[in-house]
């Protein structure tokens, strides 16, 4: 059987969380494949609400797997956090599997992105502070350490710690002038680690092989968005991984056409959390007004989000450089009651045209959008579970995406919970 992927098509919280929730009673796996704990997934279902950071969107589906790729960097204390969380709420995280070739956060990751955060000064990029970008660094520079490391202390942490800490040393005492780090601390936590964490480390690339070859469906968890993709998005406020659907592949050790759709999720506005630009961004009181009926607010760092209208030049790259074969539209609710709404077609600057998402961030920062207004509707869209219900108004605004976009919406999204759907197209048959 073959796998489906549901990503982010903006700049991360699009409600992934949701919607893989949504999908994952059909599917015998979920899996992560980028990203740490920086991502914030929100699950609302009969048995709660959920704030996954690490743990696989699926796992309140009793039997479906959770599998964190080697794509993943993964902050220990935040994973045993979340398993123990699960786990006072009856949860069975026990089909909990993390790729021993993953990375690991260190406590000196963490401390080194809040430093160089703050050498940046008004060009930090405004991370969520989890020590995400400096673990991919060490992992590219050959310095890291993976998740297997912790099974094998002796022959292989031990010596890669010390090596890891005499560069990083080096730097927090010569170049920041701050307190190096203590050998024997992280190894206390690494043994600590190891000994919880061991029956969940797995050569996981094996067992979604053998998911596949056993005629089982997996589904491809993105975290992030596309616009925050480290080649893709706007760099360099962007995060450090590859969020986009080719990330999947190198961080799982997959074959490409063994993915049989890729859906990215979509907010019927749009939102960012950090710097960096955002052509169809409100500012003043419109957006004040549509964060709080939004609550839009970070799930991991609980930072007010930039809002804006959806913006269909952006939404267009992202399809291109995915490959989308649907949509998902979520938090369309949201837009319930406004007298009118409105869509992004285009950018202009200097009096010119652009119809393109540019890759030079400077000239991305001055292109004025420019906007297409449509009618809003009165009647609500949430809670609507059926196309049927949706308000004239609300179904065209819907269509107009499509067309702009190019590409079929699959799934609208009505409200947080699991049954707050409407299931347009099917994306997983069976
Ligand atoms: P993710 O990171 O993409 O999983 O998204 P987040 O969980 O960070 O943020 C999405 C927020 O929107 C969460 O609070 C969800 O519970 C909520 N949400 C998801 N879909 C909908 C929807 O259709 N309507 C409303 N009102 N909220 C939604
Ligand atoms: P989910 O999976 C929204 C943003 C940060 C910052 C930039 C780099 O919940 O959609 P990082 O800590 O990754 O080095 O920060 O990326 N960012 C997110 N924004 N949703 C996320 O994840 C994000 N993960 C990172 O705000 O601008
Ligand atoms: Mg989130």
């Amino acid at each position: 059987m073959p796998a489906y992927a549901v990503i982010g098509g903006q700049w991360g919280d699009e409600g992934k969380g949701k919607v893989i929730d949504y999908l994952a009673g059909k599917v015998d796996s979920v899996v992560r494949y980028a990203g740490g704990n920086n991502a914030g997934h929100t699950v609302v279902n009969d048995r709660g609400k959920f704030e996954l950071h690490l743990i696989p969107s699926g796992i309140c589906w009793e039997g479906v797997s959770g599998i964190i790729g080697n794509g993943v960097v993964v902050d220990p204390e935040g994973l045993l956090s979340e398993l123990d969380g699960l786990g006072s709420r009856g949860v069975d995280t026990s089909l909990l599997y993390v790729s021993e070739r993953a990375h690991v956060i260190m406590p000196y990751h963490i401390v080194l992105d809040e430093l160089e955060e703050k050498a940046k000064g008004v060009n930090a990029v405004g991370t969520t502070g989890r020590g995400i970008g400096p673990t991919y660094v060490d992992k590219v520079s050959r310095v890291g350490i993976r998740i297997g490391d912790l099974l094998d202390i002796k022959g292989v942490l031990v010596p890669r710690l010390e090596q890891a800490l005499s560069f990083k040393n080096a730097l927090f005492t010569k170049v920041y002038e701050v307190e190096p780090v203590n050998l024997d601390d992280i190894l206390a936590k690494c043994r600590v680690w190891a000994d919880r964490l061991a029956p969940h480390i797995q050569p996981t690339e094996q067992i979604i092989q053998d998911l596949l070859a056993g005629d089982k469906s997996i589904l491809l968890e993105g975290a992030q968005g596309t616009l925050l993709d480290v080649d893709h998005g706007s760099y360099p406020y962007v995060t450090s991984s590859s969020p986009s659907i080719g990330g999947a592949c190198i961080g799982l050790g997959l074959n490409p056409q063994e993915i049989a759709g890729v859906v990215a999720v979509f907010k019927a506005y749009s939102t960012r959390v950090g710097s960096g630009p955002m052509p169809s961004e409100l500012l003043g009181d419109f957006a004040d007004e549509l964060r709080e009926k939004a609550h839009e607010y970070g799930t991991t760092t609980g930072r007010a989000r930039r809002v804006g209208w959806f913006d269909a030049v952006a939404a267009r790259y992202s399809r291109l450089v995915n490959g989308l074969t649907g949509m998902v539209l979520t938090r369309l609710d949201i837009l319930d009651g406004f007298s009118a709404v409105k869509i992004c077609v285009g950018y202009e600057v200097d009096g010119q045209r652009i119809d393109r998402f540019p890759s030079n961030t400077g000239l991305l920062e001055r292109c004025q959008p420019v906007y297409e207004e449509h009618p809003g509707w009165d009647q609500p869209t949430a809670s609507a579970t059926d196309v049927s219900h949706l308000p004239a108004n609300a179904l065209s605004y819907v269509r107009r995406i499509e067309e702009l976009v190019g590409c079929q919406i699959q799934i609208i999204s009505t409200g947080p919970s699991r049954e707050e759907t409407i299931l347009v197209h099917e994306i997983i048959p069976g």
